[in-house]
């Protein structure tokens, strides 16, 4: 499958030669407090188990999860990953993954710290979507024992420089049993996105919700805390859950019997299924919006390069076809929607 990964990357490797920074392709970034979810989420959208998850500071620095989408061989999946630039340096088991990450953490950010260096893991699979998914640390109010004492403060300035950048989309991760006006994650998402144009609010822990409560259904409505393009409510695995090894498919088919029993007149907008298509929707949207930006991108880097002609040329072919990557971005990204959309 022809994908828009191929397009991007091949624009990044050209790109990054240069000094410049490289241009800001559409990711996808989760923002909320600590233990709301976050990483399960994540885990969710990928449909694979390899995230470090649990009760308090588990992520403890920034996580770009690239995943890139490759053919079955003979018939069969595929699945590896590898860290940064370590391509041969693949990993096949994802229980291994979650070791390295957890290792990876502790050596740059032990205990309870937090770090700003990011952490790059490529996930290369006959199963995942063509996405880039940023990770990162809840939000806190207070410092615990072991902790800087600015650490809210850091924490909040990690979040703050990812999702500042126009081209992300914004996940506001929000446990269903709380009080969504006092959300900080809502808040910082509100500073850099006040249109809310690509803040999308995703209830977590809905199954933990009180009995008898109709907030969900207000919230639904839009009633409450209306956000522009909504919320939507998931269920994750439990602690319980994961102590107990629950495969990520018996719980996304658990989820959505929940929200079928539970809430039938809204079953069809809830669920990680449901997110899948939103996000997608929302990530065409967006790279559409972009294009022209990268387009210019794409031509300032030419003229830049035009001195080098021969050696350029020789290299990544002529510059007529470089000129037509515009064009043939957007090509790919019809291409990229259409298959997208319709796989999930
Ligand atoms: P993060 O700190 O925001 O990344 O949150 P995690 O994904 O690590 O989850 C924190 C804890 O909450 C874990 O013990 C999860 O099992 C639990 N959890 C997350 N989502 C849900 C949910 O929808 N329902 C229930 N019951 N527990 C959840
Ligand atoms: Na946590
Ligand atoms: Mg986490």
């Amino acid at each position: 499958m022809q994908t828009i990964n191929t397009v991007t990357n091949k624009l990044r490797s050209i790109l990054e030669e240069s000094s410049t920074p490289l241009i800001h392709l559409p990711s996808i970034v989760v923002v909320g407090e600590q233990s709301s979810g976050k990483s399960s989420v994540l885990e969710n959208l990928v449909g694979k188990d390899f995230l470090p998850r649990g009760n308090g500071i588990v992520t403890r620095r920034p996580l770009i999860l690239q995943l890139s989408s490759v053919p079955q061989q003979n018939n069969q999946s595929i699945t590896y990953a590898y860290f940064g630039n370590s391509e041969k340096e693949r990993i096949h088991s994802l229980s291994k993954v979650k070791k390295e990450i957890e290792f990876k953490t502790e050596k740059i950010a032990p205990g309870k710290n937090i770090s700003s260096h990011r952490l790059v893991l490529n996930i290369v699979s006959s199963d995942v979507p063509e996405l880039t998914l940023i990770d990162l640390p809840g939000l806190t109010q207070v410092s615990v024992e072991g902790q800087d004492k600015n650490i809210s403060e850091k924490i909040r300035n990690l979040v703050f420089s990812y999702i500042k950048n126009p081209k992300t989309i914004i996940l506001v991760i929000i446990p269903a049993n709380q009080d969504l006006a006092n959300s900080a994650a809502l808040k910082i998402a509100k500073e850099v996105d006040p249109k809310g144009e690509r803040t999308l609010g995703v209830l977590t822990k809905v199954d933990l919700m009180q009995k008898g409560t109709n907030v969900l259904t207000g919230i639904l409505e839009g009633g409450i805390h209306p956000l522009k393009l909504g919320y939507i409510p998931i269920i994750n695995r439990s602690q319980q859950d994961i102590l107990y090894n629950k495969k990520i498919q018996t719980s996304l088919f658990d989820e959505e019997e929940f929200f079928k029993n539970k809430y039938p007149k809204y079953c069809t907008r809830c669920g990680t299924k449901y997110l899948k298509k939103q996000l997608s929707k929302l990530l065409f949207v967006h790279l559409k919006k972009c294009l022209p930006d990268i387009k210019n991108n794409i031509n300032n880097k030419i003229k830049s390069y035009r001195h080098k002609e021969t050696q350029f040329q020789n290299k990544y072919g002529k510059f007529d076809e470089m000129e037509n990557k515009g064009g043939f971005l957007m090509q790919k990204l019809n291409i990229f929607s259409n298959a997208y959309i319709g796989s999930i």
